[in-house]
C-alpha cells in the first residue's frame, strides 16, 4: 500500500508544473544543458516547526553529555546552524548501554506480555501519524528531502512499519521438535539483549524505524546513534515513543560522531547486538569492532552500484522514467539507487534523448516548496564528493549530457546530471557517487549485460524493465542481489525482506526475515520419562 505510493507519488504528482525561474547558476565543475535557478533557492522558505529535543535520551531523561560538549546541525539548503545538539561520546555510550542493559535484565521490557509491549508500538505509530508534518517539516530540515516526499511517504511509511511488527510482537513463537530418543524437544525464540543500532543520514526516520520497531517487538531494548548530520528526528521519535508508554532505558538516543559514539557502541562488551547502515567501509570497521570486543552479532546494510536494465522490448518512455526515479529519489542518496542504466543498444539512442530532456526537467528548489522533486545534498562532503565524480567521469572520456555543477550560490544543490558513452571500468560506473548523477551504459544481448551487471563488489538491487516474462526470470535468477524490482524500483513495503549480497551488507532486514536479528534460540531438552539416574 505505501509502496505503491512512493512509485506513483513520485512518477506522477512530482514531475509536471515547472517552478524553475530565470537566471543562471554558478559553475563549479563545468555545465552544459537548460537549466535555471529557481529563486526559493537564493531565499529559504522557514520551516514551521521548532526544534525542542537536543540532549541525549538515556533512562527515559534527557540530559547533557558527559563532556558538556555539543556539535551543530546544519542546514543543507544554505549550510547554517538548525541548532546545537549534545554530543555523545564513550562515557555517554557507557551510561545508555547500562541503562538499555538494567531495562533488560530487571526491567519492565522483555518480562511485559507481548500483547502490551505490541500496544505501545500501536500507540507511538497513531502519535507518529498526528504528528506527521511537524516531525516531516524537522526530517526536511535537517536533510534537505523534499517535504512532500517526507510527509506523504516516509513518516507515513515510518507508522507503517511500526505497525507491521508490532503486529508480529504477540506471535513470536518456537517450535516444538521431533527430536530422535525419548525427548521432548521445544524451541524459544528470546530476545538477544541490548542491540547497539547505527544509522545513516538519507533516510533518518524510516532508519530509526527499520532498526527499532523490529528489536523492540521482540523484546530487546536498545541503544541508538543516529547520523551526526541528522540528529534531530530520532529525538523527536523517542520522545513520542515514551509517550506511548515505552518504559525508562528501553530507547535510549545518543547523538554524536562515528568514530567516537559509534566506534564505542559497536565495541561495547556489554550490547549483544549491533545493526548498522552506510557505508561499506565503516561496516567493515563495526564488524572488527565487534569482533575484537565480544564477538556481537552483527547486522550490516550497506553500499550499492544497482544496475537498472532497460530490455530491448521496453516502453522507452516508461523506462525512461523508471530509471530516472531510480536514480534520483532522495537526491541520489539512496544506497539500492540504479546506479549503472544499462541500456540495450537498440533503443539507446531514443532512451538517452529522453533521459537527458527528463533530468533537465527535473525541478530542482526548496525542498519545503510544493512540487520540488530535488532539494540538497546532505552536506559540503556529500557535495564535494559527488562534484569530484563528475570530474572522474568527465576526464575518463564519458559523455556530459547535462548537468555536472551546482545549482544556485547557496547551500548543496546539485543539477541533475546525466553521462553517456560510459564504460564498466569507469570510476563513475564502478562506485558508489551517491548523488544525482545517472551514468548510461549501452549493452547488447542479455548474457552480456547480466555478466556486466554482475561485475561488481555490492550486489543490494537490481531494476529489470521488460515486457517479457521469459527475460524477467532469466535476469531474475541470474542477478546476484538481495532485490530485484522488475517494472518497478524503490517499492518498500515493510514486509519486503531488504540487504545486500556480496559487500552490499550481511543479514536481512524488514519483513518477517528481520525478526530473525533480534532473537536467539533456546533448545531446551526434557525426557519424556523420568530418568533411572534421578
Ligand atoms: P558512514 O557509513 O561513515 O556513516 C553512517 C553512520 O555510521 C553514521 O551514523 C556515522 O556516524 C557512523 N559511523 C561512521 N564511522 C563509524 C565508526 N568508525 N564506528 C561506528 N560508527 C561509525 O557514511 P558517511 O560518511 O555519512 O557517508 C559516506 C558514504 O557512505 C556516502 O557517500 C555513501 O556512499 C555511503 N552511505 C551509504 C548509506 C546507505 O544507505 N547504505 C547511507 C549513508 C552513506
Ligand atoms: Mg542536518
Amino acid at each position: 500500500m505505501a509502496t505503491r505510493r512512493v512509485g506513483s507519488l513520485l512518477n506522477r504528482s512530482f514531475t509536471s508544473a515547472s517552478m524553475f525561474s530565470k537566471g543562471r547558476s554558478s559553475s563549479v565543475v563545468r555545465g552544459i544543458g537548460k537549466y535555471s535557478t529557481d529563486a526559493s533557492i537564493e531565499s529559504p522558505i522557514s520551516p514551521s516547526v521548532k526544534v525542542n529535543y537536543t540532549q541525549l535520551l538515556i533512562n527515559g531523561q534527557f540530559v547533557d553529555s558527559a563532556s558538556g560538549k555539543t556539535f551543530p546541525t546544519l542546514d543543507p539548503r544554505t549550510g547554517e546552524v538548525i541548532a546545537h545538539v549534545a554530543e555523545g561520546d564513550a562515557e555517554d555510550v557507557n551510561r545508555a548501554v547500562s541503562a538499555a542493559r538494567k531495562a533488560f535484565d530487571e526491567g519492565p521490557w522483555p518480562k511485559m506480555t507481548a500483547y502490551e509491549r505490541s500496544r505501545v508500538l500501536f500507540r507511538f505509530a497513531d502519535l507518529i501519524e498526528k504528528h506527521n508534518d511537524e516531525i516531516a517539516a524537522l526530517e526536511t530540515w535537517d536533510n534537505g528531502k523534499p517535504f512532500e516526499q517526507a510527509a506523504k511517504i516516509e513518516v507515513p511509511m515510518v507508522a507503517r512499519f511500526f505497525r507491521y511488527y508490532a503486529g508480529f510482537a504477540d506471535k513470536i513463537h518456537g517450535l516444538t521438535v521431533p527430536a530422535d530418543g525419548e525427548y521432548h524437544v521445544q524451541t524459544l525464540h528470546e530476545p538477544i539483549g541490548v542491540a547497539g543500532q547505527i544509522i545513516p543520514w538519507n533516510f533518518p526516520l524510516l532508519m530509526f524505524a527499520w532498526k527499532v520497531a523490529p528489536a523492540l517487538a521482540c523484546g530487546n531494548t536498545v541503544v541508538l546513534k543516529s547520523a551526526e548530520q541528522t540528529p534531530l528526528s530520532a529525538l523527536y521519535a523517542a520522545t513520542l515513543l515514551q509517550e506511548a508508554g515505552l518504559p525508562p532505558g528501553v530507547l535510549n538516543v545518543v547523538s554524536g560522531f562515528g568514530p567516537t559514539a559509534g566506534a564505542s557502541l559497536a565495541s561495547h562488551m556489554d550490547v549483544d547486538k549491533v545493526a548498522f547502515t552506510g557505508s561499506t567501509d565503516t561496516g567493515k570497521k563495526i564488524l572488527e569492532l565487534a569482533a575484537k570486543s565480544n564477538l556481537k552479532t552483527v547486522t550490516l546494510e550497506l553500499g550499492g552500484k544497482s544496475p537498472f536494465i532497460v530490455c530491448e522490448d521496453a516502453d522507452v518512455d516508461k523506462a525512461v522514467e523508471m530509471a530516472h526515479f531510480a536514480l534520483f529519489f532522495n537526491q541520489g542518496q539512496c544506497c539500492c539507487a540504479g546506479s549503472r542504466t544499462f541500456v540495450h543498444e537498440k533503443v539507446y539512442d531514443e532512451f538517452l534523448e529522453k533521459a537527458k530532456a527528463r533530468a533537465e526537467r527535473r525541478l530542482v528548489g526548496d525542498p519545503f516548496k510544493g512540487g520540488i522533486e530535488q532539494g540538497p545534498q546532505i552536506d559540503s562532503d556529500q557535495f564535494e564528493k559527488i562534484l569530484k565524480y563528475i570530474d572522474y567521469g568527465v576526464k575518463a572520456g564519458a559523455k556530459l549530457e547535462t548537468g555536472g555543477e551546482r545549482v544556485g550560490t547557496k547551500g548543496f544543490y546539485i543539477k541533475p546530471t546525466v553521462f553517456s558513452d560510459v564504460q564498466d571500468d569507469m570510476r563513475i560506473a564502478s562506485e558508489e557517487i551517491f548523488g544525482p548523477v545517472q551514468t548510461i551504459l549501452k549493452y547488447k544481448d542479455l548474457n552480456e549485460v547480466i555478466r556486466r551487471a554482475n561485475n561488481s563488489r555490492y550486489g543490494l538491487a537490481a531494476g529489470v524493465f521488460t515486457q517479457n516474462i521469459d527475460t524477467a526470470n532469466t535476469l531474475t535468477r541470474a542477478l546476484r542481489v538481495g532485490s530485484v524490482f522488475i517494472n518497478c524500483f524503490d517499492v518498500f513495503d515493510a514486509s519486503i525482506p531488504f540487504g545486500g549480497y556480496k559487500m552490499s551488507g550481511i543479514g536481512r532486514e524488514k519483513g518477517i526475515y528481520g525478526l530473525s536479528n533480534y532473537l536467539q534460540v533456546k533448545a531446551v531438552v526434557t525426557p519424556l520419562k523420568n530418568p533411572a539416574w534421578l
